[in-house]
C-alpha cells in the first residue's frame, strides 16, 4: 500500500513479465481499457500451440488433430471455470464482445422480438451494446427505451424500474462502463428486471471480466459477453456465455463447417453446443492463449486485481482533482473499475493525448464508442487513463505531471 512519502504503490504483476513493457522502460501504458498488454506466459502458450499441436481441431482422425482438439477443449474448460460456468459447452468462443452481442441480437433477437415489444438499454452503453439493439428495434418495429443516468453517470435505478414492464423483451446493460468505469450493481438490476418482466438480460462484460470477480452461474443474467484482449489474452478471441435452455433453442448465427449435424439437399440440422455457434475452423490458438492469460490472472487473484486498481484509482482521483481545471467524470473510486475519465479546462482531450505521448504517457482520448453518454455529459470527448495489473504509482505520477505540462503549454501559447 502507498504509505506517506516513502512507500509507493508498486505494480501487482512484474513489468518484466510483459515483453512490450520490459522493452519500453520509460513508457506509462495507461490504455488498458482499450487493450491490455500481454504476459510472456500467454505469448508462449499462443506460439506453443502452433509449434507443438497445430492441426485443425475436430477434423482429423490422426493424433495431432486430436491434440489440437484437446487443447481447444481444455482452454474452454479453464476459461469457463474462471467465469463461474459449470457447463463449459455454454461458453461460445467468438471474436469478442462485439461479435457476441451481434450473435445474441441476430439469433435470439430476430426470433423473439416483434413490433410492439420493447428493448431496454442504458445511456452509458458502449456502441457494441447500443447500436446492436437500436438496429434490432429498427428492423423489428420494437421500441427502444433508453434508461437515463444519475449525475455521476451511474445507472438511474428508478429510471430502470420505470422502463421495464411486461412488454420488455430484452434488457441490455453493461457490467462496467468502458468510458467512465462505473460499475453496475448487477444483483439490484437483476432484481428489478425479474420483478417486472420476463425479459432476457444481456450483459456486456468486456470491462467486467478483466477487473472484477465474475460468477456467471450465480449472477442470473441470461447472456454475458467478454473480450480476451482486455484480460491479458490475444486479440480476436472472446466469448458469449448463455443459459443452456436459451442457447439450445436459438438458431445458428453463421453457417459452415463443424456447426451442422446432417446436411440434406433441401435442409440441414445443427450440431450440439458449443459447435452450433462456432462455424468454420475455430480460433484454437487464441483460445489456448486466452486460457494461459486466465491462469496468469488466477495466480494474481482477481480480488487482488480489483484491490490494486482501487488503490490506484484513489490516488489518481485525489491527485487529479487537486489540479485546478481538472474534472474527473463518473462516480467515486469505489464504484469505478480501473478507469479515470477526465477533462482539463482549455485543453482538448486529443491535444492532451498528444502532449502526454511526448512524455511516454499512453491514454485514450475521444468519445470511447459511447456517444450517447458523451452527449449526456455535455462533452464531445474525454481523456481516459485506465489501469491494470502492471500499473503503479509512477504511472499515476507521470499522468498528473503530464496534465500540468499540457496546461503550461496551453498557458504559454495563449
Ligand atoms: N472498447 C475499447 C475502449 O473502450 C476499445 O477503448
Amino acid at each position: 500500500m502507498s504509505n506517506a512519502a516513502t512507500t509507493r504503490l508498486s505494480a501487482l504483476a512484474p513489468r518484466g513479465d510483459f515483453p512490450l513493457l520490459a522493452s519500453h522502460p520509460t513508457m506509462h501504458y495507461l490504455d488498458s481499457a482499450a487493450t491490455s498488454q500481454k504476459p510472456r506466459a500467454m505469448l508462449d502458450a499462443l506460439v506453443g500451440f502452433y509449434e507443438t499441436v497445430n492441426a485443425n481441431p475436430h477434423r482429423g482422425a490422426y493424433a495431432l488433430s486430436a491434440a489440437a482438439t484437446d487443447a481447444y477443449h481444455d482452454a474452454r474448460i479453464t476459461i469457463a471455470r474462471f467465469l463461474g460456468v459449470a457447463d463449459a459447452d455454454t461458453l461460445i468462443f467468438t471474436r469478442g464482445t462485439t461479435e457476441s452481442m451481434n450473435l445474441v441480437a441476430t439469433s435470439w433477437g430476430q426470433s423473439h422480438v416483434r413490433a410492439g415489444d420493447e428493448i431496454v438499454v442504458t445511456a452509458i452503453e458502449h456502441h457494441a451494446n447500443f447500436v446492436t439493439w437500436q438496429q434490432l428495434a429498427l428492423r423489428t418495429g420494437a421500441t427502444l427505451r433508453i434508461v437515463e443516468l444519475c449525475d455521476d453517470q451511474t445507472i438511474d435505478l428508478q429510471a430502470l424500474r420505470d422502463a421495464v414492464n411486461e412488454r420488455t423483451k430484452v434488457v441490455a446493460i453493461t457490467h462496467v462502463s468502458n468510458a467512465v468505469g462505473a460499475i453496475t450493481p448487477v444483483s439490484e438490476v437483476v432484481r428489478i428486471v425479474r420483478s417486472r418482466s420476463s425479459a432476457v438480460i444481456v450483459m456486456d462484460g468486456a470491462q467486467g471480466v478483466p477487473h472484477l470477480p465474475v460468477h456467471f452461474d450465480a449472477m442470473d443474467v441470461d447472456f454475458y459477453a467478454f473480450s480476451g484482449h482486455k484480460m491479458l489474452g490475444p486479440m480476436g478471441i472472446g466469448g458469449l456465455i448463455g443459459k443452456r435452455a436459451l442457447l439450445d433453442a436459438m438458431p445458428p448465427y453463421q453457417f459452415g463447417g463443424d456447426m451442422i449435424e446432417w446436411v440434406l439437399d433441401t435442409e440441414s440440422t445443427w450440431n450440439v453446443l458449443p459447435h452450433k455457434f462456432e462455424a468454420g475452423t475455430p480460433n484454437a490458438a487464441d483460445a489456448v492463449g486466452l486460457a494461459a492469460a486466465v491462469r496468469y490472472l488466477q495466480k494474481l487473484d482477481i480480488t487482488q486485481v480489483r484491490a490494486h486498481e482501487l488503490a490506484l484509482l484513489r490516488i489518481a482521483d485525489a491527485r487529479l482533482r487537486a489540479i485546478p481545471g481538472v474534472t474527473v467524470f463518473g462516480p467515486a473510486a469505489e464504484y469505478r473499475s480501473g478507469v479515470v475519465s477526465f477533462s482539463v479546462e482549455g485543453v482538448h482531450p486529443h491535444d492532451l493525448a498528444t502532449i502526454f505521448d511526448q512524455r511516454g504517457v499512453c491514454i485514450r482520448a475521444g468519445h470511447h464508442c459511447a456517444q450517447p453518454l458523451m452527449r449526456r455529459m455535455g462533452v464531445s470527448s474525454t481523456a481516459r487513463a485506465s489501469f491494470y495489473v502492471y500499473s503503479d504509482e509512477d504511472d499515476v505520477e507521470a499522468l498528473c505531471a503530464a496534465v500540468v505540462e499540457a496546461q503550461n503549454v496551453f498557458a504559454t501559447a495563449s
